[in-house]
């Protein structure tokens, strides 16, 4: 399978259909269908409050601990249903998610904190060639294994994050805004580990606000706003539709003289190239 189609069959990886989650009287999301195919990287874009980190909690089993359940939708991993299932059960899935704000244990040691992200590991061998995995793609995390993780960086603790998580050897990973308050230097390096993370094969769905460094990840995107999808398509063309780059990029639509018929969706869609598919306004 060429994990770059647009079109995935919708039976693999990650599949949410009409997904819609509520905490209490408040309403988060609405109506959300998205597919995350085996052995891609895609993202979910959108601003604060647009319901990113909720999607994640979703999928994860994790909304009932912030008193949020899900009201509509199935959500299914590889055929599994994941909706209604326990946090645990998730993870057992194979699904993990790195949740935002990079929540290391600040008291524990690095090397504490990775062995807790192997609790569910299926044996010790099993644990440990994840630790060794974990170290080669993270060298500093070997340099600082007896330090108390509330000391490193916060590049440094995002990567501990990253490695906990991989240590219960995940099929796929949820990522919740990992380059937030990073200086770009960092940033780039946390966007490389996550293209290697899934080189080595697992599958990744990577919520950010920075578009322009999860769109130069990611196969497919979606775009969240006020708990919609509003926009999807492949990561590259949204990366040039002007309604992105405008919002999301922070650039303004270029002008009439250096548009080209990339711009104009009746101009592309009669030379039959896809058009950025607008599911509501
Ligand atoms: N624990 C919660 N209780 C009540 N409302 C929440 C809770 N978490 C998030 N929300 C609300 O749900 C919406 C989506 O929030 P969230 O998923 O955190 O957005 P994002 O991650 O995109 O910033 C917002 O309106 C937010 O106020
Ligand atoms: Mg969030």
């Amino acid at each position: 399978m060429d994990v770059h189609d647009p079109r995935p069959p919708e039976d693999s990886g990650l599949v949410v259909r009409d997904l819609a989650v509520n905490y209490g009287p408040v309403l988060a999301l609405r109506g959300v269908s998205l597919n995350v195919p085996r052995g891609s990287i895609v993202t979910v874009l959108g601003g604060n409050g647009a319901g990113k980190s909720t999607l994640l909690r979703a999928v994860s089993g994790t909304l009932r601990f912030q008193r949020g359940g899900i009201t509509a939708g199935e959500i299914s991993f590889d055929r599994v249903r994941l909706s209604g299932a326990a946090a645990s059960a998730v993870v057992a899935g194979g699904v993990v998610q790195v949740p935002e704000g990079r929540r290391v244990f600040a008291r524990m040691t690095v090397e504490e904190n990775l062995r807790a992200g192997a609790l569910g590991a299926r044996d010790r061998r099993s644990a440990a060639e994840a630790r060794q995995d974990v170290l080669t793609l993270f060298p500093v995390l070997a340099e600082r294994a007896g330090q108390r993780a509330g000391l490193l960086s916060g590049g440094e603790q995002q990567m501990l994050a990253i490695g906990r998580a991989l240590m219960a050897r995940p099929r796929m990973l949820l990522l919740d805004e990992p380059t937030l308050g990073l200086a770009p230097m960092m940033a780039a390096r946390i966007a490389d580990t996550v293209r290697e993370i899934n080189a080595r094969g697992t599958t990744v769905l990577l919520v950010e606000q920075n578009a322009a460094m999860a769109l130069s990840l990611a196969s497919y995107a979606y775009v969240l706003e006020v708990g919609e999808v509003v926009l999807s398509g492949p990561a590259a063309e949204l990366a040039e539709s002007d309604e992105v780059r405008r919002r999301y990029l922070g650039i303004e639509a270029r002008s009439e003289d250096d548009r080209d018929d990339r711009d104009a969706p009746l101009a592309a869609a009669s030379a039959g190239r896809p058009v950025l598919t607008r599911w509501s306004a």
